[in-house]
């Protein structure tokens, strides 16, 4: 099990904050979901075709991570919400011990 902090995006000086336990082996998208994050919607499950799974992960851990594939990259075009340099499909991103801790940013809007 390792810990993600999910930060939901907001116009207020503190967006809130919802730290989740999740089990490794799982996308972040999964265990979004599962855990009722607002700000996730992933309508195609996890199949990369909607972009509505979009979120901007934080450094270190992102770093840790291989680099988007070029499917990754081609829908991330179609982010709702600006993409950023951190731009990540949270359904393509697996769950393992070297992200615990890992901070997600979840974008204004997914459609
Ligand atoms: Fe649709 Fe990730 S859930 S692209």
């Amino acid at each position: 099990m390792i810990t993600v902090r999910f930060i939901a995006s907001s116009e207020g000086p503190e967006p809130a904050a919802t730290e989740v336990r999740c089990k490794t082996g799982q996308s972040l998208m999964q265990a979004a979901m599962a855990a009722n994050i607002a700000g996730i919607e992933a309508d195609c499950g996890g199949l990369m075709t909607c972009a509505t799974c979009h979120v901007y992960l934080r450094e270190p851990h992102a770093a840790r991570l291989s680099a988007p594939g070029e499917d990754e990259l081609g829908m991330l075009e179609f982010t709702a919400s600006p993409r950023q340099a951190n731009s990540r499909l949270s359904c393509q991103i697996e769950l393992t011990d070297a992200l615990d801790g890992l901070v997600v940013d979840l974008p204004q809007r997914q459609h």
